[in-house]
């Protein structure tokens, strides 16, 4: 049999640009744009952004503004239709992923101070005996929504959807938000797997340039992870406009513990010129904080893949910090709570795309073998049977006539 390799080397500019495929424009990327709505006659009942019924995913501060990578929320509700409504701090344009049940996910851009309707009589999917589940996710880590209400039909009503009870957090960087991926977030590692665990909630506490020494990198504009983790807000340009030099705490207490914790940080502090020894304790602080937030936690630690370099016939990689996180696993070894997930031989240079990242078939590839290593470590069965994970990866070769 031979094959014929489709490589996807495609980067988004910022949300909602065109998809460029092995350089051909896709079509039609982001189906699903919502019309804008009225939701102010007695067509609609409103509920608030803080209706019980609305679980968010991720992390939102206080005022339900969205932040870090590929936040969202997910609710059930009766009757056939349903609108969001925004409120001013959401990012003009922002491209929303958004889907009913397990069916594709659909794309929509929205703006501040108003809404727009996600589903409605013609919807597929809808379950009228009952309720429909919908989740929304913002795909792009540097923008976000408020969100400043959720409205159905007038007789209809939102609905608690169970939430899963294992709950998975990823801890990373522009790897882990996606960053140059297809989809953003949607496309990205992190996502993939967790996502493809299928029933765990998940959060993804992972932005573009963070190190994870405590030391402004790249254009972020706040330290790195060992300070950032404990915010609401991420590192980027939107958190310092919002709120300057006083980001809100996260409140652990009122949040679910993290079950596994999974941190790929490191790329940005080898770009950074962190030295070994000051990687090397920082990573000892930053799981010391994690375990003692959510003592019951596996924190997995992976390994950098670094890069990889034209070498005479072939090409070699070098990984970052190979030593240094190592030993980090080894000063937790007696304690039992971190393992280490080893990246070599899963990545080959052609998974890296123009921009050093990830391409799409990288990041399915990180995530598949995270799996595995996560049901043969840790005992977790997959949980998703049907539901789409990847969206837009279903390209194939139907030419039967070779000889
Ligand atoms: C949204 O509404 C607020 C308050 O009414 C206003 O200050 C802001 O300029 C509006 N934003 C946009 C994008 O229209
Ligand atoms: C929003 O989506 C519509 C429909 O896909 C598109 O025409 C428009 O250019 C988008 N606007 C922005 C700001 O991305
Ligand atoms: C709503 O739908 C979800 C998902 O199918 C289900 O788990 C839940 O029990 C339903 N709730 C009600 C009240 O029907
Ligand atoms: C969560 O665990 C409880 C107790 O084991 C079980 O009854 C429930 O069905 C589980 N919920 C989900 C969504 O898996
Ligand atoms: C970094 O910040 C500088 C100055 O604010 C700006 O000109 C540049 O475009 C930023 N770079 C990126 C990648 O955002
Ligand atoms: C890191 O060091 C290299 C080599 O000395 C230098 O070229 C680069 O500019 C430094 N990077 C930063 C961000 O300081």
């Amino acid at each position: 049999m031979r094959l014929s390799p489709l490589y996807i080397l495609a980067w988004t500019l910022q949300a909602s640009a065109t998809i460029l495929q092995n350089g051909q424009v896709r079509d039609d990327p982001y189906l699903g744009q919502a019309p804008e709505v009225s939701v102010g006659d007695g067509a609609w009942r409103n509920y608030g952004p803080d209706a019980s019924e609305i679980s968010y995913k991720g992390r939102w501060d206080s005022q339900h503004i969205s932040w870090w990578s590929l936040p969202g929320i997910n609710l059930g509700f009766t009757g056939n239709q349903l609108a969001l409504s925004f409120g001013p701090q959401t990012s003009e344009g922002v491209l929303l992923a958004y889907r009913i049940g397990g069916l594709d996910w659909e794309f929509s851009n929205v703006t501040a101070n108003a809404s727009y309707q996600f589903a409605g009589p013609s919807t597929p999917g809808l379950d009228l005996t009952q309720n429909t589940t919908f989740e929304m996710r913002v795909t792009n880590w540097g923008y976000g929504v408020q969100l400043s209400g959720v409205s159905v039909a007038s007789d209809a009503e939102l609905v608690v959807v169970p939430e899963y009870n294992k709950t998975v957090e990823i801890i990373g960087d522009s790897f882990a938000s996606g960053q140059y991926a297809t989809y953003e977030g949607l496309s990205a590692w992190a996502y993939n797997f967790a996502a493809g665990l299928g029933d765990v909630e998940y959060s993804i506490t992972a932005y573009p340039g963070i190190c994870l020494t405590d030391k402004q990198c790249w254009n972020n504009t706040a330290p790195g992870m060992t300070h950032q983790w404990f915010y609401a807000s991420d590192v980027g340009m939107r958190a310092a406009a919002t709120y300057g030099d006083h980001p809100e705490k996260w409140n652990f207490d009122t949040h679910r513990q993290a079950d596994l914790v999974i941190i790929e940080l490191g790329t940005n502090d080898r770009t950074n010129n962190v030295t070994g020894t000051d990687f090397y304790n920082s990573y000892v602080d930053l799981v010391n904080s994690v375990h003692r937030t959510y003592p019951q936690a596996h924190i997995v630690l992976m390994s950098l893949w670094g890069k990889f370099v034209r070498s005479g016939d072939t090409y070699n990689q070098s990984p970052s910090y190979v030593s240094e996180i190592n030993r980090v696993c080894q000063h937790f070894k007696d304690d039992g709570f971190v393992d280490y997930f080893g990246t070599k031989g899963i990545l080959q240079h052609n998974d890296i795309d123009p921009q050093e990242h990830p391409s799409d078939v990288g990041h399915i590839k990180i995530a598949s073998h995270l799996m595995q290593w996560t049901k043969l470590k840790l005992g977790w069965e997959f949980g998703a049977t049907g539901p789409e994970v990847q969206h837009d990866t279903l390209y194939w070769n139907d030419e039967a006539g070779y000889r």
